[in-house]
C-alpha cells in the first residue's frame, strides 16, 4: 500500500449548479506515514452528505470550505493499518474525517472506534452517525414531539428523514412523509411505517394534499427541503407548532429553483409557531447519549435503515450528484474496499 488515490477540488463551484466529475481531479499520490497521534487507515465506506455542496461553494458558510487543489472533505469508515495513536491498533474499524481517498490519516478529535459487534459498520455513517444523531437531537430537542402529535417530515426517505419518521412514531406521533418518487413513497409506508406519504414531485396540489392528510394541523414540521415544499406546509401548522429547519435541499441544487422559504409570515403569526434552525455540532457533547439510544433501538429492531451504495472511489463525484438530485434512498455511501472478514 504505497500509493493512494484521492479526489481534489479543481475550483470552488459557485451558484446553485450541480457539481459534476469535471469539478474534481482523481490524483495518485504516495501514502504518508502516520505521525505521533495519528492512525493510517484504509477506507471502506465514504459518506456522501448534502453539506458537501456548501463546502465546495465560495459562499459564506458555518465551516471553512475546500480550496482549489485540496483533498475533498468527508467522513469515512475505515480499517487501521498503522497506528501511532494510543488505544488504536491495526485491524481496528474506525470512523472519522478522512476525505475522498483510499488510504489516509485520521486523528483526534474526529477518529473514533466502531464496535462492529453491535451494528453493521456502515451504520456508523448513517443511523449511528451524523444523520441519525441529527434526526435524534433535532426532532427530540427542537421538535419536542408529544404523543398524538402530527409530525410531517420532508426528504422523508433519506438518511436523516428515515430516522426522524421512525423516532417520531416511537414517540407516539402520527407521521406524514414527503418524498420524491413512487418507490420512496412505498419505502416510507412499507418499511419506515409512516402513516401517510405524499410524492411532492407528482402531487398536483401539495397544499391541498397536506390539508387532507392533516385535518387537525401539523404539530411538528421537520424540514430538510425549504422552497416550495416548505411553503406548502406552512398554511397547515397547528397552534404552537414547532418548525425544525434541518436543511434546505431545494437551495443546494437547481432541481427546484431557489425560492424564499417563508413568503407569508402570517402563517407563523396565526399558528404562533416556533421556527428553529438546527446544527448537529451544537449537540456534540451529547453524541454518546444519542448513539447509545439509537444503537439500542437498532438492535431491538425498532429502527430500520437502508443504504444506497456506489462502488469504487471513481464513483465519488457521481454519488454526490445522485444525492443532490434525490437518486438515493436512505444513506448514500461509496464503498472503496471490501469489509474485512
Ligand atoms: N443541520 C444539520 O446539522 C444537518 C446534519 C445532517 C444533515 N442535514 C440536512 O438534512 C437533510 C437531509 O440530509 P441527508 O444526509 O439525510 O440526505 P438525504 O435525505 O439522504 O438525501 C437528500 C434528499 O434530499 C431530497 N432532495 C433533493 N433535492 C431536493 C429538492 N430540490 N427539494 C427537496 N428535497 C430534495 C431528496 O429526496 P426526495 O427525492 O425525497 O426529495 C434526496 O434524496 C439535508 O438538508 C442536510 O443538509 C443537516
Amino acid at each position: 500500500m504505497t500509493q493512494n488515490r484521492r479526489w481534489t477540488l479543481r475550483a470552488p463551484v459557485d451558484g446553485v449548479r450541480l457539481p459534476t466529475e469535471a469539478d474534481f481531479n482523481l490524483e495518485i499520490c504516495p501514502v504518508d506515514a502516520p505521525a505521533a497521534g495519528e492512525v493510517l487507515v484504509r477506507a471502506i465506506y465514504l459518506s456522501m452528505d448534502p453539506y458537501m455542496r456548501g463546502r465546495i461553494s465560495p459562499a459564506r458558510n458555518y465551516s471553512a470550505g475546500v480550496a482549489a487543489g485540496q483533498l475533498m472533505t468527508g467522513r469515512a469508515v475505515a480499517e487501521v493499518i498503522d497506528s501511532r495513536l494510543a488505544g488504536f491498533a491495526p485491524g481496528d474499524i474506525v470512523t472519522g474525517e478522512l476525505g475522498w481517498q483510499e488510504i489516509g490519516l485520521m486523528r483526534p478529535p474526529t477518529v473514533r472506534k466502531v464496535d462492529c459487534t453491535q451494528a453493521p459498520m456502515a451504520s456508523a455513517l448513517g443511523l449511528l452517525g451524523l444523520p441519525g444523531l441529527t434526526a435524534y437531537f433535532a426532532l427530540l430537542d427542537l421538535g419536542l414531539p408529544r404523543p398524538g402529535d402530527t409530525v410531517l417530515v420532508t426528504a422523508a426517505s433519506g438518511a436523516v428523514g428515515s430516522a426522524v419518521g421512525q423516532i417520531a412514531r416511537l414517540a407516539g406521533c402520527r407521521t406524514i412523509a414527503v418524498a420524491g418518487s413512487a418507490a420512496k413513497i412505498a419505502y416510507c409506508l412499507d418499511e419506515l411505517r409512516y402513516e401517510a406519504a405524499i410524492d411532492y414531485r407528482s402531487e398536483p396540489d401539495l397544499t391541498a394534499a397536506i390539508g387532507r392528510l392533516a385535518p387537525r394541523g401539523i404539530d411538528v414540521f421537520f424540514d430538510s427541503a425549504g422552497g416550495s415544499v416548505h411553503q406548502a406546509v406552512l398554511p397547515h401548522l397547528a397552534v404552537h407548532a414547532r418548525v425544525v429547519i434541518c436543511g434546505v435541499m431545494s437551495q443546494y441544487n437547481p432541481i427546484a429553483q431557489s425560492q424564499p422559504s417563508v413568503y407569508n409570515l402570517r402563517h407563523l403569526l396565526v399558528s404562533r409557531a416556533q421556527v428553529k434552525g438546527f446544527l448537529a455540532h451544537d449537540f456534540e457533547h451529547r453524541f454518546d447519549e444519542g448513539r447509545s439510544r439509537l444503537g439500542q433501538w437498532l438492535r431491538e429492531g425498532a429502527l430500520h435503515c437502508r443504504e444506497t451504495i456506489s462502488q469504487g472511489i471513481e464513483q465519488a463525484p457521481a454519488a454526490l450528484h445522485a444525492l443532490l438530485t434525490g437518486d438515493n434512498v436512505g444513506k448514500q455511501l461509496v464503498q472503496v474496499a471490501q469489509e474485512p472478514r
